[in-house]
């Protein structure tokens, strides 16, 4: 068995003592986006691919109405009563799980309290989705224990709504839909309009994927994460005034934006705009290079979408720039751009298994040179989505 879930047994037994084969453990990973940033708000394509890597939850029923939160990487313990929930900045990390059991009750899911012993491996805050992480493995236990047996979807909303909701963060449905529905060595590519999607293989011969970790801590929630999304409304109500039908600024084409963007009068919004619009396009077109083995021109339209987030959405900042200009001058390296909400976090590269060592030594010598910080590298896998895993947790 994992060490970490040897660990989590052991420590879930003296924090909720009882019968063991009451615990039931569930497992959600967290998600690196390929491609798609800052457009499943408006409407956009995106690609995000599970990850190994992820968060596991140990619960057990309790019947008195009460929630226990307690985690490797949090020392207190986090004790409320389940009706009346409301979110505490010293609760940190536990609101992601009070919101997910908020919702739950609200959904009039029949949840009567649980111990809950969060236990992961995926850098937290690092834009790997270690928040959508929790709420999703939290939102299947709330589920399981409560005997009810939602859909996938709803489980992924319900975990978007309390982010949303009771977190107070504005994101849109990508990183749950991701952390919920992902699929062993395949992206998805998912239309957050229509919530469609289709599993792309992620097949990329001799190229790997590495995520390079800032290890600049960036919060979604006091980041300008909210600012751009209230940009991106602003933008689209000057565009319904010429284009009443628009639901979404992603469905313009390059043709109907340009046609648009000279109302918007704000220089900042002429961009944001320009953003959502090219990089939906991007992410279309990225998908069906991928489909069809074109590895290069997929790396290519990273590199595009890394720019226009730098200078169009401006959501990147040194330590992402650096590392970015860094891993597209290391030969071998064929793309690389920032990954997920921006202002640190990680990024994602596509770098040849020969240059890994090179890449490794260069971009962190010009990160540290430039920043200070010292960078982290994972060489990642595509894994599967969020699922109850107590049998193997046991073996
Ligand atoms: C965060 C949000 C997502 C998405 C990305 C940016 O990860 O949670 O919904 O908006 O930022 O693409």
């Amino acid at each position: 068995m994992d060490d970490v879930l040897r660990r989590g047994w052991r420590q879930f037994a003296a924090f909720s003592p009882g019968p063991a084969k009451d615990v039931r453990v569930f497992f959600a990973p967290g998600r690196v986006n390929l491609i798609g940033e800052h457009i499943d708000y408006n409407g956009g394509h995106v690609l995000p691919a599970a990850l190994k890597e992820g968060t596991w939850v140990f619960a057990r029923s309790r019947s008195d109405r009460m929630a226990r939160f307690a985690s490797f990487n949090y020392p207190k313990v986090v004790v409320a009563a389940i009706d009346g929930l409301t979110y505490r900045t010293e609760d940190d990390y536990a609101n992601y799980p009070k919101g997910v059991v908020w919702a739950a009750l609200c959904d009039q899911m029949p949840f009567a309290g649980a111990d809950f012993l969060f236990v992961g491996n995926l850098p937290s805050r690092a834009g790997l989705s270690s928040s959508a992480s929790i709420e999703m493995a939290t939102a299947l236990a709330v589920a399981a224990l409560s005997g009810s047996a939602p859909s996938r979807l709803q489980l992924v909303k319900l975990a978007q709504w309390a982010e949303n909701a009771f977190v107070g963060v504005n994101c849109g449905i990508m990183d749950q839909f991701a952390v919920g529905l992902g699929e062993a060595g395949h992206a998805l590519l998912l239309n957050t309009a229509t919530l469609d999607y289709e599993p792309v293989p992620f097949q990329t011969g001799d190229y790997r994927l590495v995520i390079v970790n800032t290890n600049k801590q960036r919060g979604l929630a006091d980041s300008k994460y909210n600012e751009r999304r209230a940009e991106c409304e602003a933008v689209l109500a000057i565009v319904r005034d010429r284009m009443p039908a628009v639901r979404h600024l992603a469905e313009l084409s390059a043709d109907e934006w340009e046609r648009c963007a000279n109302d918007v009068e704000s220089p900042a919004g002429q961009r944001r705009g320009r953003h959502v619009v090219t990089e939906n396009k991007r992410v279309i077109d990225a998908a069906a290079a991928l489909r069809a083995g074109r590895l290069p021109a997929f790396g290519e339209l990273m590199n595009q979408s890394h720019l226009s987030l730098r200078d169009d959405y401006e959501v990147t900042g040194i330590e992402l720039d650096t590392l970015v200009q860094a891993a597209w001058d290391v030969p071998g390296c064929i793309g690389a751009r920032m990954t997920g909400a921006g202002f640190g976090g990680c990024t994602v590269n596509l770098v040849h298994a020969d240059a890994l060592v090179r890449f490794r030594d260069e971009v962190n010598r010009r990160y540290r040179d430039a920043t200070g910080l010292t960078a982290a590298f994972y060489v990642s896998e595509i894994g599967a989505g969020a699922r109850e895993v107590t049998e193997e947790a046991r073996a």
